[in-house]
């Protein structure tokens, strides 16, 4: 059975988005494509937002929308929660000033909170993004290694490294074998080598995974992994398990990169859930409160490798050979104060409103559910905590990036540009990120206008 869908028409969006578009039409003279990020793009132009409350944000032509996006999930108490509002003024007050560029209390503060959540990150350096975090999580793996290639998993993504921005989002043409995923660069501007250097694994199979590991593990430093892929689709019972137990044979860290999923899949993580202890971690956007923050953490033996303890700094003036013996990691924002305020009054609202939350979000996806069996489209959900996505497929299981390319992404766009419409937000066919502030009213708006909108959509 095959969905066709019903074009929804585009003069809707364009006659309530007049001013949108004309934002767009001035970006577009002092930014490539109007962007400031890639991601942020869809045809014909998006929408322009200048002002958010709660769990809504406003357009500049005024629509309101309940947001669905929230920041890329970064906002998990939703727009300018108060108790993270008085920490950033508060911080500023007291502390007469947003840096220091000198170590300061709220470092250890923050580290301590999180190591609460994740006592795999036994040592723990903060960087400005989730990109930065992972870069800093492979050169700490190369080091301990000795070894200079990285696997990765085919449609994971890890931010805009060279070596891991490879076969995110490959053509079937080009991604090889399911079993034998081929390394494709998903950008211009990286030297050809990079696909040599990469090794590409398939979420979801051991045996695969198992049989390429073994082929490469004289030369692999460590193998990356969103534990749950994209934030949605879970892991097989105990392929985290049995990874696990195949890079520590082989000689291989693991780092497991909960950029996405830390504080949101769930407080513990994907490694909580799983039971599964990795070598290191990467954790970002929830954990700092709307504001650029990464963290690394893991083994202290592996973590140790970046303390200036053990050399010097390369710009201290001293001793060369001194500086290149300590792993080299600097920035000059590395622990703003600001962000750590925001973030650790985050970690102070969830730590009690998160089990309300995600019972919100199941509830929510429950009956998302049933809205679609009623209308008889075939739809599933995937996803965990409070982070989902919804999907139009007959397929039972999801289990990796090949099996989510064969989902409905045409229609499920469709239906998103159409809720617009209806006031809900997120960016066409992107996931569903709720926050403590989407409360029974937004969530039941939400379902009606999906009732309202489907039929008018996509039919049979
Ligand atoms: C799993 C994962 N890793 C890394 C990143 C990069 O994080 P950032 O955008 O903060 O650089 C992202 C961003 O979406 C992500 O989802």
């Amino acid at each position: 059975m095959s969905l066709q869908n019903v074009a929804h028409p585009d003069e809707v969006y364009t006659e309530r988005t007049t001013q949108s578009r004309a934002h767009m039409e001035r970006a577009r003279k002092v930014m490539p494509g109007g962007m400031t990020a890639n991601i942020k793009h869809f045809a014909p132009y998006p929408i322009t937002i200048n002002r958010a409350s709660g769990s809504k944000f406003y357009d500049v032509d005024g629509n309101e929308y309940i947001d669905y996006l929230m920041g890329y999930g970064a906002l998990i108490l939703g727009h300018a929660h108060p108790h993270v509002r008085e920490a950033i003024v508060r911080q500023v007050e007291e502390d007469g000033t947003w840096l220091f560029g000198t170590p300061h209390d709220r470092e250890v503060t923050m580290a301590t909170r999180i190591q609460k959540h994740f006592p795999s990150m036994e040592q723990i350096r903060y960087a400005n993004s989730g990109t930065e975090a992972n870069l800093l999580a492979v050169r700490l793996a190369m080091a301990h290694t000795n070894k200079y290639k990285i696997a990765k998993f085919e449609g994971h993504y890890h931010g805009a490294i060279d070596s891991l921005l490879l076969s995110i989002h490959p053509s079937k043409s080009d991604a090889g074998e399911q079993e034998d995923p081929q390394a494709v660069p998903d950008s211009g501007g990286m030297s050809p080598e990079v696909a040599n250097e990469t090794i590409i694994l398939p979420f979801n199979d051991i045996k695969s995974c198992a049989r390429i590991l073994e082929q490469h593990k004289d030369e692999l430093a460590a193998v990356i992994i969103e534990p749950m892929e994209g934030g949605i689709i879970a892991p097989k019972q105990r392929f985290l398990q049995q990874l696990r137990k195949v890079t520590n044979k082989l000689g291989i860290l693991l780092i497991f990169d909960e950029v996405k999923t830390a504080f949101r899949s769930a407080m513990d993580g994907v490694q909580g859930v799983y039971d599964v202890t990795p070598d290191l971690t990467t954790i970002g956007k929830v954990v700092g409160g709307g504001f650029p923050f990464g963290v690394v953490g893991g083994k202290a033996t592996i973590m140790e490798q970046s303390s200036p303890l053990n050399g010097t700094d390369i710009f201290a003036g001293e001793d060369s050979e001194a500086s290149q013996k300590a792993l080299f990691h600097s920035g000059t924002y590395n622990g703003h104060p600001l962000i750590l305020a925001a973030g650790i009054a985050t970690l102070d609202v969830l730590e009690q409103e998160y089990d309300a939350l995600v019972a919100r979000t199941d509830r929510f996806r429950e009956e998302l559910t049933h809205l679609f069996r009623k209308h008889d489209i075939p739809m599933k959900t995937v996803g965990s905590g409070a982070m989902f996505s919804v999907l139009l497929t007959e397929r039972q299981e999801i289990n990796h990036y090949r099996d989510l390319q064969k989902c409905d992404h045409d229609s499920r766009k469709k239906l998103d540009k159409a809720l617009f419409e209806a006031g809900v937000y997120t960016k066409p066919g992107n996931r569903y990120s709720l926050s403590v502030v989407h409360d029974d009213e937004a969530l039941t708006k939400t379902l009606e206008a999906y009732d309202r909108v489907i039929p008018e959509v996509i039919r049979y």
